[in-house]
């Protein structure tokens, strides 16, 4: 778990957020072999990410998935997904638990 870094927001960004820190689930290392990609690996893994999420909003709190794509191939990836940046220069992407949840229930 972590929160949405404030310091690297746009100014648009934050005017849609508390003022204080929204914590998030970390998505790291998400991958499918490379010999299997393109089969659903990566999409099913996202949504048990989703669901730990869901999980932790009810208990402890979770605003968000924040996935940090390590390359540009990632980041459209998750992008194509229905992820989307809370700032242009940054790799951090995120998914809010609403969308989540429905996403998860249309699965
Ligand atoms: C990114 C990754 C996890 C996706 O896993 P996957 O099992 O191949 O993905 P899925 O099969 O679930 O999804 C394939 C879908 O993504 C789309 N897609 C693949 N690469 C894409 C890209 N660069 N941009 C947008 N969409 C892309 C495919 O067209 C396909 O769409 P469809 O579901 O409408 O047919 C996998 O490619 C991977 O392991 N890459 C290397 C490691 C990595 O970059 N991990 C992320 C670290 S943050």
């Amino acid at each position: 778990m972590g929160s949405v870094v404030f310091e690297n927001l746009t100014d648009e960004a934050r005017s849609r957020l508390p003022r204080y820190p929204m914590p998030v689930l970390h998505v790291g290392q998400l991958a499918a072999d490379s010999s299997l990609q393109g089969r659903g690996i990566g999409s099913l893994l996202l949504k048990c990410a989703a669901e730990r999420a869901i999980e932790a909003s009810e208990t402890v709190g979770c605003f968000a998935i924040e996935p940090i794509a390590d390359s540009d191939q990632a980041f459209d990836w998750y992008l194509g997904r229905g992820f989307s940046s809370l700032n242009p220069g940054s790799m951090r992407l995120y998914q809010g638990i609403e969308t989540l949840k429905a996403t998860v229930e249309k699965a």
